[in-house]
């Protein structure tokens, strides 16, 4: 990896003026692009910022508030439901793919080999969020999930809002750190459904 150079961009990017941005950007994409290497189960592909991510990039996060509209509404349009059209499905299913983490890793350190991709992805939502109330490891970039369907019910509105959070988080916070799960192919529909009836269930231990 080409830790200098990505090093010497990052520098430079953070001390020189937003005017010279352009020139900036493309010496990060250049340094980003010779700095990882495909191997096994790595998705370089995902190293190419989309129209969204461009936008959040060079605003720091704080587009326009038209921007930001646009951008949301954007993303909204790109919500695909399961095909039987429910949005609450398995909580015990959901409950194994919230405490995975496994699937869609770049670095080298430990890559994901096909035989392991058995599973397939998890969902990572521990790295950001506590959800078990029982399970003690847990990140705090996102809000706590515990209790959330006691918190929050379990009516259809609220079933709609949470499957197409999960499905898309930029629709709801423009520039959100939650990735866009069913967006970027990582969970597909009928997961994301499971993962909606494991938050709001009341069987699930979320609301124990
Ligand atoms: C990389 C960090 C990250 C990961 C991984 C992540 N989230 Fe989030 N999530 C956030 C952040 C940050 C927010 C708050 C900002 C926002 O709403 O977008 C959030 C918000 C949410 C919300 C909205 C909460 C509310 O009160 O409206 C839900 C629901 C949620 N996440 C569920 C999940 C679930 C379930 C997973 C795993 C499938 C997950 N998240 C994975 C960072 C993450």
């Amino acid at each position: 990896m080409n830790i200098k150079l990505i090093i010497a961009a990052m520098l430079a990017a953070t001390s020189m003026a937003a005017h010279a941005g352009k020139d900036m950007q493309a010496l990060m994409d250049k340094a980003i692009a010779e700095s990882f290497k495909p191997g096994e189960g790595q998705d370089l592909s995902r190293l190419k910022q989309d129209e969204t991510q461009m936008l959040c990039s060079t605003s720091r996060n704080s587009p326009s508030p038209k921007d930001a509209e646009a951008l949301m509404t954007r993303e909204k349009a790109t919500i695909q439901y399961p095909a039987d059209g429910k949005l609450m499905g398995d909580w015990k299913q959901g409950e194994k793919l919230v405490k995975s983490g496994f699937g869609m890793r770049i670095g080298s350190i430990e890559p994901d080999p096909p035989a392991k991709q058995k599973g397939g992805n998890g969902g990572n939502c521990y790295a950001c969020h506590a959800v078990d109330p029982k399970e003690v490891a847990a990140g705090n970039m996102g809000p706590s999930l515990t209790g959330y369907g006691k918190l929050r019910g379990q009516g259809e509105d609220i079933a709609k809002y949470t499957y197409e959070k999960l499905y898309n988080a930029q629709a709801f916070v423009a520039c959100s750190n939650m990735p866009r799960l069913g967006h970027n192919g990582i969970l597909k529909p009928a997961q994301i459904a499971d993962i909606t009836a494991y938050l709001l269930s009341s069987e699930s231990p979320v609301n124990k």
